[in-house]
């Protein structure tokens, strides 16, 4: 897991994962808040997650849905790609810092 810096305002929490037999005692909270303390230790005001598989732990984390149109091309490059682009179901959620 690492907070990754996109550009001046926005940073993204990316590759959010707990070994299998850690999961369900907090971690992923834990490691979410301290990528949003790490993006607010950085002063970037908004952080992003792409397709969060675990809405609950985004929801009350405080992040909630932006439409993906809203954000920048830069984001997407990455997606180029792949073989699901650009019609892959991901969704995006945000939150204010
Ligand atoms: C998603 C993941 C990081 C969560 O880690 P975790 O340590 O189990 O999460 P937490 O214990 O902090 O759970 C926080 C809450 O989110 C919920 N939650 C966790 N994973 C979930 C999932 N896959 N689907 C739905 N809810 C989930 C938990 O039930 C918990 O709610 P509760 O307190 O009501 O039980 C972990 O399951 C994982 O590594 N999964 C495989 C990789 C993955 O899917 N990464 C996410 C990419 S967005």
């Amino acid at each position: 897991m690492r907070i990754a810096r996109h550009m001046g305002d926005l940073a993204e929490v990316k590759s959010l994962a707990v070994s299998e037999s850690a999961q369900g005692k907090g971690s992923g909270m834990q490691l979410v808040q301290a990528c949003l303390d790490e993006a607010r230790a950085l002063g970037v005001p908004k952080s992003l997650r792409r397709s969060p598989t675990c809405p609950i732990l985004s929801e009350r984390a405080g992040f909630h849905r932006v439409d993906k149109g809203t954000l920048p091309h830069k984001i997407w490059s990455e997606c180029i790609n792949c073989p699901k682009f650009p019609d892959c179901g991901e969704e995006a959620v945000e939150i204010q810092l």
